[in-house]
This record gives structure tokens, C-alpha cells and sequence, in this order.
């Protein structure tokens, strides 16, 4: 069995990764989040609010459990939140503690404790963040969300050169799947350009059917992580960068 855990799949691109992976005999998948939307045989559903902190520390053995049977175990920190939109100094603090917890600190613990808890076993491993193109460019009124996704590739790199230099095999990437159109890109849409000079922008990609689906992006990763590694492959990653 290859087991997958993936957090925020009750929706969006977490959803989809873990129905198209469903659909493949020999998976089995523990999705993290806070709603549970899914159903199937092979699919356990763990409720953990991951700007909770004490609580993911609470739960995390749950989320890794000391398979005996595992063909190959692969964790996506797919979860992510932008927060409310607005500029730095209009905005409350919490704002920047949620934000981070969700995109960075619960994520490192997750990877922490993964690398630990399957440290001993020889068969493949995998982690795979997914980013975003903020991480690389500053976008106004998102700078939590562009901090913290730069912070989680950044976590990405030193952890794939800590797994390397162990000789471990663990494969570690960062990947910015491009724009999608799920509820992230909804919320997205209710900025006014007073807190966020690019909703023009944003409004057009949605109006002009610029927004990828979750499905069709799920398929392009789930085919690049099932495929062997060719050659010397980048640690952070954009959608464009893993085509067949
Ligand atoms: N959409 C885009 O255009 C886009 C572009 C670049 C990168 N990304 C990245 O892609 C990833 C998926 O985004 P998406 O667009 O699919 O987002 P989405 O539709 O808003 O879904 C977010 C997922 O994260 C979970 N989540 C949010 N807050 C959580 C919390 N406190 N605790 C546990 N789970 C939580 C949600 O589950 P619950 O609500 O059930 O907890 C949901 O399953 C994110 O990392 C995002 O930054 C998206």
C-alpha cells in the first residue's frame, strides 16, 4: 500500500489530489482538515484545525501511524490560508500568527515529524509542499501569505540538502501550482484595489476562464510524483517545471 497524508482535502486542490489518487488501487489516504468531504474505503478523515498548535502537537501521532505494510509513504502540506487582505500596518497581529501557523509552522512539524517517525524505513518517501508563485514576488496586501509560503520553500530546500547529506532518499519539493479556481481565488475576488492593487487582475482571470482546475492540476501532479526521477531535478518547483 502506498500511503498518502494530505492536509486540506475536504476541498480545493487537496480534494482533488486525493480523489485522483483514490481512483488508483493500492493507495490509501489520511486527510487533515477541519471538515470532512470525502468518503471511500481507502480515505480516513483526521478533523485537526492546524492554526491550533497545541492540538497538531496533540494529534500528530495520529496523522503518522507506524504502518507495517507501506510500499512508499508520501506527505502534501497542501493546507494554506491567505488571511484577510490588507497592508501591513492595517491589519491586527493575529493576522500574521494565523498565517504562519498554518503555512509554516504546522507544516515544519508535520515534515519534522514524518522525517522522524519514518526515518528507519527503506522505501520511498516524499514531501511535497505546495507553494506559490508569492513565495518568489511580492504581491501587496498578501504579505503574510508571500512571507510565509517563501519561509515554506525555504524549509523545503534546507531539509532536502539535511535529507541528502544524511543519504536518507527522502525526496523533499516546493511546488507553486499556478492559479486555480477554488474557494482560495473566491476570497481572493472580495479585495477591493484599495488593499490589493492587482484585484483587476485577479477578477479578469476568473472572468476570462484564466483559472486552472484543481482536477486537471491534481492529475499533473499525482502523474509527476508517480514517475521516476529523471536526472537533476530543482527542489522548488513551478507547475511548468514537472510537464510530461
Ligand atoms: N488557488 C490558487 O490559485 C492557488 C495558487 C497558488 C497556490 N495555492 C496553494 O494551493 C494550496 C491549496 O489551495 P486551494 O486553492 O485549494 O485552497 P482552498 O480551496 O481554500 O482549500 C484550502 C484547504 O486547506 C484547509 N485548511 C484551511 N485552513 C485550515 C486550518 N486552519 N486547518 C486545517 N486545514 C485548513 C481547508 O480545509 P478545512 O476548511 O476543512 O479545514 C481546505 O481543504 C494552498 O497551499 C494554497 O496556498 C493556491
Amino acid at each position: 500500500m502506498h500511503y498518502y497524508i494530505i492536509t486540506g482535502a475536504s476541498r480545493g486542490l487537496g480534494k482533488a489530489l486525493a480523489e485522483n489518487l483514490l481512483c488508483q488501487p493500492g493507495t490509501s489516504i489520511i486527510g487533515v482538515s477541519r471538515h470532512a468531504t470525502i468518503e471511500h474505503e481507502r480515505y480516513r478523515h483526521q478533523p485537526l484545525d492546524l492554526s491550533d498548535i497545541p492540538a497538531v502537537e496533540n494529534n500528530l501521532h495520529k496523522v503518522f501511524p507506524r504502518w507495517t505494510d507501506a510500499a512508499g509513504i508520501t506527505l502534501i502540506n497542501n493546507a494554506g490560508v491567505l488571511g484577510d487582505i490588507g497592508y501591513l500596518g492595517e491589519q491586527p497581529n493575529e493576522h500574521f500568527n494565523f498565517v504562519f501557523d498554518v503555512n509554516v509552522v504546522a507544516p515544519a512539524m508535520l515534515m519534522n515529524t514524518f522525517l522522524s517517525t519514518y526515518r528507519h524505513l527503506a522505501v520511498p518517501r516524499t514531501v511535497l509542499n505546495i507553494s506559490s508563485g508569492a513565495a518568489q514576488r511580492p504581491v501587496d496586501g498578501w504579505s503574510a501569505y508571500c512571507a510565509s509560503k517563501a519561509a515554506l520553500e525555504s524549509l523545503s530546500q534546507t531539509a532536502q540538502k539535511e535529507q541528502e547529506l544524511r543519504g536518507s532518499g527522502v525526496r523533499i519539493r516546493s511546488l507553486a501550482p499556478g492559479v486555480l479556481d477554488t474557494a482560495m481565488q473566491a476570497h481572493i475576488r472580495t479585495a477591493g484595489a484599495r488593499h490589493f492593487s492587482e484585484a483587476a487582475r485577479f477578477e479578469a482571470l476568473h472572468t476570462e476562464g484564466r483559472l486552472a482546475t484543481p482536477q486537471a492540476v491534481a492529475e499533473q501532479i499525482v502523474a509527476w510524483l508517480q514517475r521516476p526521477v529523471a536526472g537533476a531535478e530543482a527542489v522548488a518547483l513551478r507547475l511548468t517545471d514537472i510537464k510530461p
